[in-house]
């Protein structure tokens, strides 16, 4: 891949492993972050793994003052595309702050945008989520499914969906594809970069793995009342790196089409597993206790859900390849051998 890629938050958990998988493909990358949710020495981390630079511009995607700046570096860059992954991404947080969700998250968007089309590069692949589906779909669920997002953080993602479509329609110079992540858990086998969330995290794998290595105290299971084999949530957990190697194969699927496109992907693993199955293999993978206490449902959250993967197979011909098992241990190295994250 000689691709020429612009990788918005590509200092993130998600854009960390994005980053490698590109590089480790010959790929060149200029990387716009801020820092807001991710660090420096991930960036630095990313180089040493794939033993190739980046060319990193720290700016706010979403921060008006800084646009003018991000287009010219862009223009500057002469890329083949772009890759949108900053954003705020906390669901709880996004109930509380949904102006902030929406500035942030659609105006970061519309600036890639923006500066895709100064430079004339109209790919674009979009970070979005499993979160704009709705609760009443049957599972599998495939791209088909009701679109009803049940929090801001989820509205943002479909709006942007749509926007990206819309787009698209207008001026069919424009390639590309909204993938609809599930669970993304695990980390690089190198234990080097991995998830790092700022405070108290809010997803199942990072609180756990803050348990196995005596950050938290214990797990609050949130519900063990749902219609589920054993009453707790059912998930489609996706090993980071096969999420990465989907990002790759969706800018290879879009270089090749010859027109306009704009279509929504499933990354998923097709497989749905519940909190304490999660909580058992994370033991077996670190030989560790996760204690944890029965609480009441989370508000928003729904009994299951897990993704039919078949489409991001025909098209791109793939697929997710890790286990659960695979996602633990690759989830745990990285936590044993950086207990406190990133730190300065
Ligand atoms: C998974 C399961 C919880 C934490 C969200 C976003 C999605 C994406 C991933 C950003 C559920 C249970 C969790 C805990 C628990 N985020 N749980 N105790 O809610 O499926 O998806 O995060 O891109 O867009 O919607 O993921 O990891 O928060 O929850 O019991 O401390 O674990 O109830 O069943 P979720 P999650």
């Amino acid at each position: 891949m000689s691709d020429r890629i612009v990788v918005t938050g590509g200092a993130g958990y998600i854009g960390s492993h994005v980053c490698v998988e590109l590089l480790s493909r010959g790929a060149s990358l200029l990387v716009i972050d801020n820092f807001a949710n991710s660090h420096p020495e991930a960036v630095t981390r990313i180089q040493e793994i794939a033993n190739a630079d980046v060319v990193l511009l720290e700016r706010d995607m979403a921060d008006p003052a800084h646009k003018t700046d991000i287009v010219k570096a862009v223009k500057d860059f002469r890329p083949d595309g772009g890759i949108h992954l900053a954003g705020l991404k906390a669901v709880g947080e996004s109930v509380a702050e949904p102006a902030r969700y929406y500035s942030v998250n659609i105006g970061s968007a519309l600036t890639l945008i923006e500066a895709l089309e100064a430079a004339n590069a109209r790919t674009i692949v979009f970070s979005s989520s499993a979160t704009v589906y709705g609760e009443d779909n049957a599972n599998p669920v495939d791209e088909a499914g009701a679109t009803a997002p049940t929090n801001p953080y989820g509205r943002t993602k479909y709006f942007i969906e749509d926007m990206i479509k819309d787009i698209a329609r207008s001026d069919d110079k424009w390639r590309a594809v909204n993938l609809r992540y599930f669970n993304p858990v695990g980390a690089h086998p190198s234990g080097k970069i991995g998830e790092d969330p700022n405070g108290l995290p809010n997803n199942l794998f990072p609180f756990i793995a803050q348990v196995a290595v005596g950050r938290r105290e214990k797990l609050s299971v949130f519900g063990n009342d749902y219609p589920t084999s054993d009453g707790t949530g059912i998930r489609d957990y996706i090993h980071v790196s096969d999420l990465a190697r989907g990002h790759a194969a969706a800018l290879s699927y879009l270089h090749q089409q010859e027109t306009g496109c704009a279509i929504d992907v499933n990354l998923g693993t097709g497989v749905g597993y519940s909190v304490l199955e999660a909580v058992a293999a994370f033991k077996r993978a670190s030989n560790r206790d996760i204690p944890y206490e029965i609480v009441p449902r989370r508000d928003g959250d729904i009994a299951e859900i897990y993704a039919n993967a078949s489409l991001a197979q025909k098209l791109f011909n793939w697929r997710a390849e890790k286990s659960l098992k695979e996602m633990c241990a690759d989830h745990w190295r990285w936590q044993s051998q950086n207990p406190d994250g990133y730190t300065d």
